[in-house]
C-alpha cells in the first residue's frame, strides 16, 4: 500500500534527503550557466541540484523550456532530468516535475492554446472546463511533467490587477465550480496533479498591484474568497500553492491559520502545499520577518509549506537553512516527516515510482495541434455579445467588402495573452500557430475580408465597405508588467472606433482583453463582442459568431465598470444609503450579461426541498435560431436581519435549445450555499443560513423558499 511504501522510505532517509524532497528548483538551475541563461542541460549543474542538494522536484515556470521547445524536446528534457535524479541518488526516488499549463499546455510550441481562465468563466460550462482539464493533462503528461500549477481559484475583484485574466469569475460559486471541474479533468487519469492557487486572497491586493498587501475581513474571506478554493480542494486537488502576498498584515506563506488550521484541520486537505516562486526566502528578503534564510524556512515550514519553489541562486540557502533549523530544533523532525510523506505519497499516487519516464517518440503526435475542436468550442462558448443594436449581427456571408482592422485583428500573441510560450506571452520573433481573427473571417468570406493595419487607411476603406470589424484590446502580460492603474481602452483605439463609426457603416467592435476595460467613447459602439483572450483557435470562434455559424452564448462572469477607477465592481455589493439608491452597483454591463441571436423565455420557476434545494425552471427558445441558453439561478432575501448581497448565484446550467424548443430543467443546490457569516464587527464569525423567506430567481421569474 502507499502508506506502507512511504513509511518504508521515510525510515531509510537521511535528514538531507528529506529536506531535498521539500525543494523545488527551477530547471534553469540545471541549464546553461546554472543560473538564468536557459539552454541545454549541463551535467555539473544537474549534479549540484539533484545529487548534492537532492532536490525532489523541478519546475519549468512560464518561460523555462528546452532549447527547441517542441513536445519531443520537452519529453527528452524531463526524461533526462528524471534519469539523472533516479540514477544519481542513493534511494532512486523519482522527481515530480511541475509546469504552468494554465490554458492548455501553453508552454509548448505547437500545442493548442485554450481560452484564458476568464474566458472559461464566460462559458458557464463546467463540463467543458473538465474536458479542457483532461486535454491539458494529456498534453502535459506526454511531454514529461506530472504536475500542473492550475487552476487559479482567486476571485476576480479589481481590473487594475495584472492577473485578473487568470481568474474565472467574481462569483464564488461560478469560480469554484469551474475550478473543481478543471481539477477533476486534470486529475482524471491519475497521472497528473492539479494545483489550487493562490491560497488565499491573492486577487485582492489593496493597491491593485500584484503581491502587495490585502485586507480581507473574516466575513469577506469566508463568504467570498474561500469557497472557490474549498470547492477545488473538495474536488480532490492533490496540491495547493500559497499566495505570495500578505493578508491582514500576515504573509500567507507565514500564516499557520491559513495553511494549517483552516486548510488541514477544518478542510481536511491531505495534499502537498507548495510555495510560490521564491516566497520562502521572501519572508526574509521582502517581508523582513526574520534576518536569515534559515529563519524564513522555519517560519514557512512551521506555518504549513511542504515544498519550496526556488529561483536560481537560492536553492542552497533553503536546503542548508532548513537542515540547520532541524538541527537547532526550530523545525521538528515530525513536521519534516509530515511534509515528506505528503510529497512521497503524491509521487506514489502519480505512479512515478513504477513509470517515471514517458515515451518521447509519442510526444509530438499526442500534442501538436491536439484537441483543436475543443479549443474552438471553448472559445466560441466564451464569446460574449454585449451590444447588437438593430440586429446587425450576424453578418451575411455574402457581403462584398469587410474591413478588418485594429491592433488585435491579426495577432496570435494578443489573443493568447500571458503564459503562452513565454511567461509574459509569446516573445517577439516567435511564431506559435493559431487562427487570428482576420484569418478566421477570411476562412468564412475569403478575399472579401480586407486586413487594413493603418488606422487612417482603415477609416478610408470603410467608407466604401459593407462593414468594418475593429479588434481592439490589450497586449499580453503577466505578473510584474500587467498591472494597470487605469484599465481602459487605449485612447488611440477609442479614436479608431469613433472614426470608423463616423463613416456610418456598420462597425463591429471586438474586444480582445483579459479584463473588462473601461471603453470610453467605444462604449457607444452599436455592436460589441467581448472575446476575452480566446487562445490559438480564437479567430475561428470569433468568425463563427460574427457570421452566424455559431449563436453567441457567453455571459459575463464579471461586472463591467463604466470608467476606470470604478473599482472594485462586483454584483454582490451590499446595499448602502448613498443618493437614495439602495446599492452602488452601477456597471456598464452587469454580471451575467450576454446577448444571443435568438430569444429565450423563463417560466414556471418552482422550488422544493430541505437540505438540498431543488429548482425547476421551464425555459424556451422562442426565436428562429438554435442556441445554448445559460440559466443562472440567484437567491435573494427581501428582508434580512443580516446585511446580505442583493443577489447570490446558487446554481446555473447551460441548456442547448433548438429554435422553438422548450424544456424543463432541474437544478439543485445544498441549502448551505445560502450561508453567510454572521457576527458584529468585533470579528466573531459564525457561518450559517439565516432563517427566513428567500426568493429563488431565474430570468426575472421567482419562487419562494422558506428556511426555518
Ligand atoms: O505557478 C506560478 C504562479 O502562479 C506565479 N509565480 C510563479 C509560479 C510558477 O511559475
Amino acid at each position: 500500500s502507499i502508506p506502507a511504501r512511504v513509511a518504508d522510505l521515510l525510515k531509510r532517509m537521511t535528514l538531507e534527503e528529506k529536506v531535498g524532497q521539500m525543494t523545488q528548483p527551477a530547471v534553469l538551475n540545471m541549464q546553461g550557466d546554472c543560473q538564468w541563461s536557459g539552454g541545454a542541460l549541463v551535467e555539473s549543474c544537474e549534479k549540484h541540484i539533484l545529487t548534492d542538494l537532492k532536490a525532489g522536484s523541478v519546475l519549468s515556470g512560464g518561460g523555462e523550456t528546452p532549447p527547441q521547445n517542441t513536445p519531443k524536446d520537452w519529453a527528452d528534457m524531463v526524461n533526462a532530468v528524471q534519469k539523472y535524479a533516479i540514477d544519481h541518488s542513493r534511494l532512486h526516488i523519482p522527481i515530480v516535475y511541475g509546469v504552468d499549463a494554465v490554458h492548455g499546455h501553453n508552454n509548448v510550441l505547437g500545442a493548442t492554446k485554450f481560452p484564458q481562465q476568464v474566458g472559461v468563466g464566460a462559458t458557464w460550462d463546467a463540463q467543458l472546463a473538465e474536458q479542457m482539464g483532461e486535454s491539458t493533462s494529456r498534453a502535459v503528461k506526454a511531454t514529461g511533467p506530472q504536475w500542473d500549477f492550475a487552476p487559479v481559484e482567486d476571485i476576480s475583484r479589481d481590473t487594475r490587477w495584472g492577473r485578473y485574466y487568470e481568474t474565472y469569475s467574481e462569483d464564488p460559486y461560478l469560480a469554484g465550480s469551474l475550478g473543481a471541474a478543471t481539477i477533476q479533468g486534470l486529475q482524471k487519469t491519475g497521472q497528473v496533479a492539479g494545483t489550487v492557487k493562490h491560497f488565499a486572497g491573492y486577487s485582492a491586493p489593496f493597491s491593485g498591484h500584484d503581491r502587495t498587501e490585502a485586507h480581507i475581513d473574516q466575513r469577506e474571506l469566508q463568504d467570498t474568497f474561500l469557497p472557490a478554493y474549498k470547492a477545488a480542494v473538495d474536488a480532490g486537488a492533490l496540491t495547493l500553492m500559497a499566495n505570495s502576498g500578505s493578508i491582514n498584515g500576515i504573509p500567507a506563506h507565514a500564516s499557520h491559520y491559513l495553511l494549517t488550521d483552516l486548510l488541514r484541520h477544518q478542510w481536511g486537505f491531505k495534499g502537498v502545499v507548495v510555495s510560490d516562486w521564491q516566497d520562502v526566502e521572501n519572508l526574509q528578503t521582502a517581508y523582513h520577518l526574520t534576518d536569515s534564510y534559515a529563519g524564513a524556512a522555519a517560519i514557512a515550514v512551521n506555518a504549513g509549506v511542504d515544498m519550496a519553489m526556488i529561483q536560481p541562486g537560492s536553492v542552497d540557502g533553503f536546503v542548508n537553512g532548513l537542515i540547520s533549523d532541524v538541527k537547532s530544533g526550530k523545525v521538528s523532525k515530525r513536521r519534516i516527516d509530515e511534509a515528506v510523506s505528503r510529497i512521497l505519497t503524491l509521487k506514489f499516487k502519480l505512479g512515478l515510482f513504477d513509470h517515471p519516464y514517458v515515451d518521447a517518440s509519442q510526444a509530438d503526435g499526442i500534442v501538436l495541434g491536439a484537441d483543436k475542436d475543443l479549443a474552438v468550442q471553448a472559445a466560441t462558448e466564451s464569446q460574449t455579445l454585449l451590444k447588437n443594436d438593430g440586429n446587425v449581427l450576424p453578418l451575411s456571408t455574402g457581403l462584398g467588402k469587410v474591413v478588418v482592422t485594429g491592433p488585435s485583428a491579426d495577432s496570435i500573441p494578443n489573443q493568447d495573452g500571458g503564459w503562452t510560450i513565454g511567461w509574459q506571452g509569446i516573445p517577439d520573433g516567435v511564431n506559435d500557430p493559431g487562427v487570428t481573427i482576420y484569418q478566421g473571417i477570411k476562412n468564412v468570406i475569403g478575399d472579401h475580408a480586407k486586413l487594413v493595419k493603418d488606422a487612417g487607411d482603415a477609416v478610408d476603406q470603410t467608407k466604401d465597405a459593407d462593414a468594418a470589424v475593429v479588434v481592439v484590446g490589450e497586449k499580453p502580460g503577466a505578473e510584474g508588467t500587467n498591472d494597470n492603474e487605469t484599465p481602459e481602452l487605449a485612447a488611440d483605439q477609442q479614436k479608431l472606433v469613433d472614426d470608423l463609426q463616423a463613416t456610418g457603416k456598420p462597425v463591429i467592435v471586438v474586444v480582445v482583453a483579459g479584463r473588462p476595460l473601461a471603453l470610453g467613447g467605444a462604449a457607444d459602439a452599436k455592436q460589441l463582442l467581448m472575446s476575452w483572450l480566446p487562445g490559438s483557435e480564437g479567430g475561428t470562434a470569433v468568425a463563427n459568431v460574427l457570421f452566424g455559424k455559431a449563436n453567441p452564448s457567453g455571459r459575463l462572469p464579471v461586472s463591467w465598470p463604466k470608467v476606470a477607477g470604478d473599482e472594485p465592481m462586483f454584483y454582490q455589493q451590499l446595499a448602502g444609503t448613498n443618493s437614495g439608491t439602495s446599492s452602488s452597483y452601477d456597471p456598464l454591463f452587469g454580471f451575467g450579461a450576454g446577448l444571443s441571436y435568438t430569444s429565450y423565455t423563463v417560466n414556471d420557476v418552482s422550488v422544493s426541498g430541505g437540505r438540498t434545494v431543488k429548482v425547476s425552471v421551464k425555459v424556451a427558445n422562442t426565436g428562429s435560431r438554435d442556441g445554448d441558453m445559460v440559466v443562472p439561478v440567484f437567491a435573494q432575501q427581501p428582508v434580512s436581519r443580516i446585511l446580505v448581497p442583493p443577489n447570490r448565484l446558487v446554481a446555473y446550467t447551460r441548456v442547448p435549445l433548438k429554435a422553438g424548443q422548450s424544456t424543463t430543467v432541474s437544478l439543485s443546490f445544498p441549502l448551505s450555499r445560502l450561508a453567510v457569516t454572521q457576527g458584529d464587527i468585533n470579528g466573531s464569525s459564525t457561518r450559517s443560513v439565516v432563517p427566513g423567506q428567500y426568493k429563488i430567481v431565474a430570468g426575472g421569474k421567482s419562487a419562494d423558499l422558506t428556511v426555518h
